[in-house]
């Protein structure tokens, strides 16, 4: 039998405590799988005292996971402390100085410095897996830097934040706002520790920028990723989306297009019968289309100690078994550095105005759209009670730029009330 492959866990969390318990529970089965022991040497956390509800005696303790990270002892240093300043990325980055492997859920740091770890990691010849980073126990990195890895990918869609696809589910089953739904989700404990990372958008702006890193073969940029978070949408719009048979969703894509690399975290419809659309709760779902396989939907649970725990095994039990798969699928200094592009991909939108009821004003909003290009597919004007009419549109497919400019001359036609609302409906 080979050596023992040994661990250092540096975090105690949730996911850190479900990978300890896998490995004191599933000993046998993954020793069998592995093909050898996998072993946790020593542990590091914050607090050395606290009940996490299982036995750690066993383990060493290092208060400080930097000195966990330099341990001589130590093959995979699994960093499960998460953010990208501070404890996290000094640890990892000791670790890789050290030649160790790296296994870590973080997907904050790798969206920042995933180019550098990557390249320091392979320079050192060892491996930096992430599994657990995107959409917790999906096995999607493990899809496309494997089996899709005979694919050039045209387009990668997903639902990658649970928390946000709770409250939008959650608004539109309960009939009650946001701040409701948000309230409620803050105290069901889903909302990371500075919410704005799910509502804002950037955690899933994350995933989808590591995403589209191993997909198209190009530098990590998160930095590019249009962000836009689901705080302004209104139950009104969850409504009235619904009516029109479609879901908003808190949506990532990404793609090549002509000019570069287009990135969008953002708000957007998507018919309610297609699989993104009966999307409910904290699911996570990720819609893959390669040029010959044609398009694979993973989904699963996005978050919890389970699923997260389990990507974890995964990328553990890889390197126990000598699979050697480089970071982003393909040797970091391979990757390319492509522009980044604001989107300009066609698509219908759904736009929601509030108009004085008088006559001509439809008129004049037809006009104005007439005016750049834009043609309407269905309209719909509800029933009000005062003189301001809530009308839907929804477009023929367009290009972004021509909607963007259709609502900055809004206000010219004097007969809209307040912004108007777009929102991209993707084409699925
Ligand atoms: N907060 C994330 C979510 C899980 O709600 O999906 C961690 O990325």
């Amino acid at each position: 039998m080979t050596n023992p492959i040994k661990l250092g866990i540096a975090g105690l969390g949730t996911v850190g405590i479900g990978v300890v318990k896998i490995i004191q529970q599933k000993a046998e089965t993954l020793q069998a799988r592995a093909g050898r022991n996998i072993e946790i040497v020593a542990v590091s956390a914050k607090s050395k005292n606290k009940d996490r509800g299982i036995d750690l005696s066993m383990y060493d303790w290092e208060s400080d996971p930097v000195t966990l990270a330099n341990r001589k002892d130590i093959d995979i240093f699994v960093e499960l402390i998460g953010g990208h300043v501070g404890a996290a990325k000094n640890s990892i980055f000791a670790a890789i100085d050290n030649e160790k492997h790296i296994v870590t859920a973080n997907k904050a740091l790798l969206a920042h410095h995933g180019q550098q770890l990557a390249e320091k990691t392979e320079d050192k010849n060892k491996l930096l897996r992430f599994e657990a980073a995107v959409a917790g126990g999906i096995p999607v990195i493990k899809a496309l830097t494997e089996g899709l890895a005979g694919n050039s990918l045209a387009r990668v869609v997903g639902v990658m934040n649970g928390t946000c696809n709770y409250i939008l589910t959650r608004m539109q089953s309960s009939g009650l706002s946001y701040d409701e739904i948000f309230k409620e989700a803050e105290a069901l404990g889903y909302l990371e520790a500075d919410p704005n990372l799910d509502v804002g958008g950037i955690d899933a702006g994350h995933k989808l920028a590591l995403l589209a890193s191993i997909g198209f073969g190009t530098k990590v940029n998160f930095e590019a990723v249009q962000l836009e978070g689901i705080g302004q949408i209104s139950i009104d719009d969850i409504n009235h989306a619904a009516d029109m048979g479609f879901r908003i969703k808190l949506l990532g894509v990404a793609q090549l297009n002509g000019d570069g690399l287009e990135q969008r975290m953002s708000p957007c419809l998507v018919p309610a019968a297609s699989p993104l659309g009966q999307l409910e709760g904290g699911t996570n779902m990720v819609m893959l289309e390669g040029d010959h396989v044609g398009q694979i939907i993973l989904s699963g649970p996005g978050a919890g100690e389970g699923p997260t725990a389990s990507a974890v095994m995964a990328d553990v039990i890889d390197i126990a078994r000598g699979v050697r798969i480089p970071t982003f699928g393909q040797q970091a200094n391979t990757l390319r550095t492509v522009q980044s592009v604001k989107s300009n991909t066609r698509a219908p939108y759904y736009l929601r105005l509030s108009l004085s009821d008088k006559p001509g004003a439809l008129a004049k909003v037809a006009s104005l759209l007439g005016d750049f290009g834009i043609s309407i597919d269905r309209m719909r004007q509800y029933a009000h009670a005062d003189e301001n009419a809530p009308v839907l549109i929804v477009t023929h497919t367009t290009d972004p730029q021509s909607i963007e400019k259709a609502l900055a001359n809004v206000p010219k036609t004097g007969v809209v009330h307040d912004k108007p609302v777009a929102l991209r409906i993707e084409p699925l």
